[in-house]
């Protein structure tokens, strides 16, 4: 499926038909030929704007991967740079990409890590946490700053309703709550449970200040907003 050296629609069922972590530990290998992999356009895009935003010192990737965000954090944090992910199949593909980022093995929702970051980032993973569990996800990403640090997302504007992409999104939600409600262990990913206004409340429900940078390299829509905006997200 999607590119020759992509994981075949069998191999992409027995994932989907796993938990999260063991699904990731399955298509680790060829995850970078899907397009579950955030695109090169939008880390640089996001790199661009983040240069505007720095100097920051230690930079922190959360559900890493496979290691998109680790590029990004290499160009704009003058110190280490870690990446988190709890699928050890993605962290050994990000060891090899990445051979100097200090890669560790947890889980999002309990950080192993004192408030040390100076930088947080996380790219292509909101999808896989409810809305309680962005709480703590947001709580846990709070405790790993350190005091002033930043938590930086890109956040694209939805599709417009009733758009193609509009349907896709709402068609794949259906079929993984469809699959969730008959099959086990649960595979949670939805599009559509990460709105901005709920981010927010929930970015300060956990501590933090929150501001939003137009991403203009990526274009805007019909009515003049940007097609994606980076969440600032700053610890006092
Ligand atoms: C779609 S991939 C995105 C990877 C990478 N950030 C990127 O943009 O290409 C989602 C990643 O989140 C990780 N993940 C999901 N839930 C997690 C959790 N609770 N704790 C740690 N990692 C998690 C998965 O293992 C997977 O590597």
């Amino acid at each position: 499926m999607f590119t020759p050296q992509g994981p075949s629609l069998r191999e992409l069922t027995t994932q989907a038909l796993s938990s999260v972590e063991h699904g990731y530990d399955l298509l680790a290998a060829k995850f970078d030929a899907t397009p579950f992999r955030t695109s090169d356009r939008l880390l640089t895009a996001v790199t661009r704007t983040l240069e505007t935003l720095g100097p920051f010192d230690s930079g922190l990737d959360v559900c890493c991967g496979t290691g998109a965000g680790l590029g990004v954090l290499r160009s704009v944090c003058a110190g280490r740079v870690t990446g988190v992910d709890f699928s050890t199949g993605m962290l050994a593909r990000a060891r090899y990409a990445h051979p100097t980022a200090d890669l560790v093995r947890a889980d999002a929702l309990a950080l192993p890590f004192a408030p040390v970051f100076d930088l947080a980032v996380s790219f292509g993973a909101f999808g896989h946490f409810l809305p309680d569990a962005q709480r703590t996800l947001f709580a846990q990403v709070h405790s790993a700053l350190r005091p002033g640090g930043t938590f930086a997302f890109p956040l694209p504007a939805p599709p417009p309703v009733g758009s193609r992409p509009y349907w896709i999104l709402w068609g794949f939600d259906a079929a993984m709550r469809l699959r969730n409600a008959v099959w086990h262990p649960p595979f949670v990913m939805y599009y559509r449970t990460f709105r901005l206004a709920d981010v927010r409340t929930r970015l300060e429900g956990a501590g933090f200040h929150v501001s939003l940078v137009p991403i203009d390299s990526l274009g805007h829509r019909e009515d003049g907003s940007p097609h994606c905006r980076l969440v600032v997200a700053r610890k006092a």
